[in-house]
């Protein structure tokens, strides 16, 4: 397990932080977010879709009430937003393990719900308000796969 800090300091910032975390997203990756409400998970994952080249009429919407939407791009996107889960009993029942081992990026708000279903290789990204526009993140790896892949995400997105 490694952690990296960085400084999202404005919504263009998560905005090319996303689009490269898109990018560099391969078929079955898992990548949960944790932070407050309002911290820009949805926002991150809407540049995520970009990059994963999700056509611009697919608008990614909160999934807070469906829990779970799917669109379509360089490889499927599932995002979900597990908020209103109470338990990973819920989760079971309606087949969310299918998704988290999917062909696709599967995109995860609120997996604090997960409990023993929280995927082992995962990128977990933490979203602090450091300001209005300004966010604190740590990047962590869980499991051998995701080590490597960190720093590249942070070299200068190529637009
Ligand atoms: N640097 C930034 N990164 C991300 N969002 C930002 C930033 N600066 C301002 N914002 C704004 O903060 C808000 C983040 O809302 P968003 O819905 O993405 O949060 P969330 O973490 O998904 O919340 P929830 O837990 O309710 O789902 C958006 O209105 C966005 O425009
Ligand atoms: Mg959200």
């Amino acid at each position: 397990m490694t952690t990296t800090a960085i400084v999202l300091a404005s919504l263009a910032e998560t905005i090319a932080f996303g689009r490269q975390l898109g990018r560099a997203a391969r078929p079955g990756d898992i990548i949960t977010m944790t932070g407050n409400l309002g911290a820009g998970k949805t926002t991150l994952t809407q540049a995520i879709g970009q990059g994963l080249q999700v056509p611009a009429e697919c608008y990614i919407t909160s999934p807070t009430f469906s829990l779970l939407h799917e669109y379509p791009g360089r490889m499927p996107l599932y995002h979900m937003d597990l908020y209103r889960l109470a338990d990973e009993e819920e989760i079971e029942a309606l087949g969310f393990e299918d998704y988290l081992y999917g062909e696709g990026l599967c995109v995860i708000e609120w997996p604090e719900r997960l409990g023993s279903l929280m995927p082992a290789e995962r990128l977990n990204i933490n979203l602090r308000f450091a300001g209005e526009t300004s966010r604190s993140v740590e990047l962590t790896g869980y499991g051998d796969g995701w080590r490597a892949r960190i720093p590249p995400l942070l070299a200068p997105a190529a637009e």
